[in-house]
């Protein structure tokens, strides 16, 4: 082992031991200390669930990439090991990037990654290149390859970037054989994805390009994902600049869901849906894995590039990954819920059906920071339909955050302004989400530092980051003209 990781080791190990229970999310993962982005490799090896994540322990803003790694078995409870990899090779000295995991048929983890180097050049310029590299492992200690990297540049027809080619997604196939999908960028400047194969894992080919942005999804494409969901194929990317088209795409960098068909024999890829995977303000660079059981489950970075000034006072880990989501095909589109272990977290039930009101309520029973709360509302009926409902939390007399929703145009609104945000950066976001005479299902998931919304049973989902201070856990529910609601609030524990 290197000495660079040998001292993130002990340096996550001790600075990690003095973040306390209590300062950290009780259900997501957080950085055991310091700064986390990207989730990568997540798989499922030696009976556990494995994730890693983008990391650099020493601080809590970004820096020079090493892996973290944390365990678990119900993708809830995660315990952390020690760091996997750092850049100390020359090859990717400045930085171990974003990649994927797979359990190799001798057992062994198999672990691909993107390696950065930046050259100073004699005109004063930085060459910065990209390459892809594996590390081999036992679920605790990984050893970077020895024939690393293993893609480069010179594996790319003409016209493909040398330095923007990162975050390999591999997986295996049903003959046994590998593909991987990585991003790039063409000559146009936007973004690509390309495919590679391989027999073993270790020795790599390039295929073809899977599919071409063509400017139409903001520029530099970055942390594919593709897999085959029911009956299509899924493919996952975070385009960098984003513009935004009616209510898809208002994040700038966010997460793009592209659905079609694909034909193996020939690998290729016919889109035939669009869509933005998360309404919120923080999700990013999502990656999937296939559960024992046969569920596609997906975690993100539960951050926004544009927004990481928006950060936790006296706290010294930055970046969460979000709930893992079960994902399915309905209508066309790409549905998510919260994975199915969430329910054994479920405690104290409180249930109100029925419940006609008007003006502001609170309810007996209802508060907390650490929540699953389903509700539908729909109009009193024989009344005329109301013009707001909104749903207030995380809230005290003087902070809040809330969901409000205007059956009118049926715009649901997140709004963080008012949860103790100092900073003039995006605090809101507006979806335009399906509903009919009023009707809307909506399904909250709070945890200390964050707040999951999954609109109507999972169609469109809302994800933002909260660092309201913990004893505000109120929660009110308010409507203009008179709504009718059934809810249920559980309090969420990890506690056994
Ligand atoms: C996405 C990303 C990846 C890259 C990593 C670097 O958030 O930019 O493309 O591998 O972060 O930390």
């Amino acid at each position: 082992m290197s000495q660079t990781l040998r001292e993130a080791r002990k340096y996550e190990e001790v600075s990690g031991k003095m973040i306390k229970p209590q300062e950290r999310p009780v259900f997501h993962l957080s950085a055991r200390t310091g700064w986390m982005n990207d989730p990568n490799g997540f798989s499922y090896y030696d009976g556990k669930y494995h994730i890693f994540y983008q990391y650099h322990p020493y601080d809590c803003h970004w820096g020079p990439m090493h892996w973290g790694h944390a365990v678990s078995e119900d993708l809830l409870h995660w315990e952390y090991l020690p760091a996997v990899l750092a850049p100390d090779e020359a090859y990717d000295r400045d930085g171990c990037f974003s990649g994927s995991a797979l359990a190799l048929p001798d057992g062994r983890h198999l672990l691909m990654y993107t390696g950065v180097l930046r050259e100073p050049q004699t005109n004063g310029g930085i060459r910065e290149t990209q390459v892809q590299c594996l590390a081999v492992g036992d679920g605790t200690d990984y050893e970077k390859y020895e024939n690393n990297p293993v893609i480069t540049a010179k594996d790319l027809p003409e016209g493909c970037s040398a330095q923007d080619f990162r975050d390999p997604k591999m997986w295996q196939t049903k003959d046994g054989t590998y593909r991987c999908v990585i991003g790039n960028r063409p000559a146009d400047g936007s973004g690509q994805i390309l495919l590679f194969s391989s027999y073993d894992g270790f020795a790599w080919k390039y295929e073809k390009v899977l599919v071409s942005n063509g400017d139409r999804f903001g520029k530099m494409w970055e942390c594919p994902d593709f897999f085959r969901l029911d009956d299509q194929w899924v493919l996952l990317t975070s385009p960098q600049d984003m513009l935004p088209w009616g209510f898809e795409y208002h994040n700038g960098n966010g997460t793009l869901c592209l659905i079609g068909d694909f034909e193996e024999e020939t690998e290729t890829f016919t889109e035939r849906h669009n869509q933005s995977v998360d309404y919120g303000i923080d999700f990013y660079a999502p990656q999937t894995v296939l559960t024992p059981d046969g569920r596609r489950v997906m975690i993100g970075w539960m951050q926004n590039w544009d927004t990481c000034d928006f950060r936790a006072q006296n706290i010294s880990w930055f970046g969460q990954l979000s709930l893992p989501r079960e994902l399915f095909l309905q209508n066309g589109r790409l549905y998510q819920r919260p994975v199915r272990e969430l329910e054994a977290l479920r405690r104290n039930p409180v249930r109100y059906d029925g419940l006609s009101f008007s003006g502001e309520i609170r309810l007996e029973g209802v508060r907390g920071r650490t929540v699953d709360m389903e509700l539908s509302v729909s109009p009193k009926e024989g009344r005329e339909i109301y013009r707001k409902f909104a749903v207030r939390f995380a809230q005290n007399d003087r902070f809040w955050t809330s969901l409000s929703f205007h059956p009118e145009d049926s715009i649901l609104k997140i709004d963080r302004k008012f949860s103790g945000s100092r900073r003039a950066i995006i605090h809101q976001r507006r979806s335009r989400v399906n509903s009919e005479n009023g009707r809307l299902k909506l399904r909250i998931i709070l945890d200390r530092f964050s707040v999951e919304v999954f609109v109507n049973d999972g169609e469109q989902t809302l994800t933002a980051i909260v660092y309201t201070r913990q004893d505000a856990d109120g929660i009110s529910f308010y409507a203009d003209g008179t709504v009718c609601m059934d809810l249920v609030k559980y309090d969420l524990s990890a506690d056994e």
